[in-house]
């Protein structure tokens, strides 16, 4: 049976409202609240875009002053979680870490149940000032290492980095991470995001839906790409052997991580800005094999498929350049699209409508029930 309405992945379908962002295709520009993305990134904190998607506004000098004051304060974790990460398999995925120190987190948060507005914005402050917390702390027991507490001197970018080496990164490194976590904060129904809203919409609370969230993430289709592309482009290795791996993965049918994106079919609007911060890492280092690498596998891409680079690809290799573990690139993902995942969970929850679509049936027809005794 078909139906003319579906439309596998759903691709095309509306299926829902947000005042937080929309891919504006006349200049293949991403809006955040009426902001371009582009001109954030040049001028903006992360802390600042994060305050416009859970307030609506840009916030005033003191405004920020006061954000920054509460995110810094709330950086801690509860002892029994921080047990919890201390306690997880050496080889547990950082991004199961960051699930399950999210889903734990709900059992310390007084307004937990809250579905509020007030409530959901208090809590998404305090999410986003603990996921770096957690990250680091559950990378750092894996390693055997004892964890760095946050320091409140720093901002979410530098502290972030600071909590994962020890050490207070360089002013480049902030820079770059800052812009990336930018980069990544919020891009409307995707995956991950309506998953948030499906199970919001349950009236099930923000810690749900978040902990769904990031599970839905994880995947190599969708933030999970980050890494998937380091693994590719540590296999091609080098600038000279990436026009014939392509040509030799796309024979073999195989799907080049980072490569596509659902909405975008003339290029990511955020892969340029993450580009040019790629190359100021490079040069930083004073070695520009990880972009000229990327920039054969993309000319090659393009030549032989038409198909564009999304944000995960520029990321995942000046996330390498940079240092950080492979494994570390989604959940710093998370630790960015927290704050577009809570605007979105609180938006559903202002004005909320149960999410249930229907499906085709695709299984037999009506079957005469048989006895337990007689089916063999
Ligand atoms: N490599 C090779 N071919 C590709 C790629 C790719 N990365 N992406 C799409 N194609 C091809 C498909 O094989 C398909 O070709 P066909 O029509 O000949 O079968 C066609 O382009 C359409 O691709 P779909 O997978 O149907 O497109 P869809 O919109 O369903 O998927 C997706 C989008 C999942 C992002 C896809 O492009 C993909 O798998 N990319 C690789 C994973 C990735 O980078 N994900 C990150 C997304 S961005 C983000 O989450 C931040």
């Amino acid at each position: 049976m078909t139906d003319k309405s579906y439309s596998p992945g759903l691709e095309g379908v509306i299926a829902g409202e947000s005042a937080l962002s929309r891919i504006d295709i006349d200049i293949n520009r991403l809006i955040l609240h009426g902001y371009d993305l582009v001109e954030l990134t040049e001028n903006a904190s992360y802390e600042e875009v994060a305050y416009l998607l859970l307030y609506g506004e840009l916030p005033t000098a003191a405004e920020l002053a006061a954000f920054n004051q509460q995110l810094r304060s709330q950086r801690d974790l509860p002892g029994p979680v921080v047990d919890l990460l201390r306690s997880a398999p050496a080889d547990a995925h950082p991004m199961d870490l960051l699930r399950t120190a999210v889903s734990s987190l709900a059992f310390f948060d007084a307004e937990t149940p809250d579905n509020s507005h007030d409530a959901n914005v208090r809590k998404s402050v305090r999410l986003l000032a603990k996921i770096p917390t957690a990250l680091a702390y559950g990378y750092r027991f894996s390693q055997g290492l004892e964890p760095v507490a946050p320091d409140a001197e720093l901002d979410h970018a530098a502290n972030l980095l600071f909590m994962l080496r020890g050490e207070k990164p360089p002013a480049y490194e902030v820079e770059a991470m800052n812009t990336s976590l930018i980069l990544y904060a919020e891009h409307g129904y995707n995956a991950s995001t309506f998953t948030a809203r499906v199970v919001a919409s349950t009236l099930a609370d923000l810690y749900a839906a978040i902990t769904a969230a990031i599970g839905a993430l994880h995947g190599p289709l969708h933030g999970g790409a980050n890494e998937a592309a380091m693994h590719m482009l540590l296999e091609v290795d080098s600038p000279a052997a990436a026009e014939q791996w392509v040509l030799d993965a796309l024979a073999q049918k195989k799907k080049i991580m980072g490569f596509g994106h659902r909405e975008y079919k003339s290029g990511d609007s955020r892969v340029p800005t993450m580009k040019k911060v790629g190359r100021q890492i490079a040069a930083a280092i004073g070695d520009t094999k990880w972009p000229d690498l990327a920039d054969v596998v993309e000319a090659t891409m393009m030549r032989e498929k038409g198909i564009f680079p999304n944000v995960d690809f520029p990321c995942a290799y000046t996330y390498y350049m940079m240092g950080i573990p492979i494994p570390l690139y989604t959940p710093i993902f998370v630790a960015s699209r927290v704050v577009g995942w809570a605007a979105h969970v609180i938006e559903q929850h202002d004005a909320n409508r149960l999410i249930r679509p229907n499906h085709i049936y695709t299984g037999p027809d009506h079957r005469a029930f048989v006895a337990l005794s007689e089916r063999g």
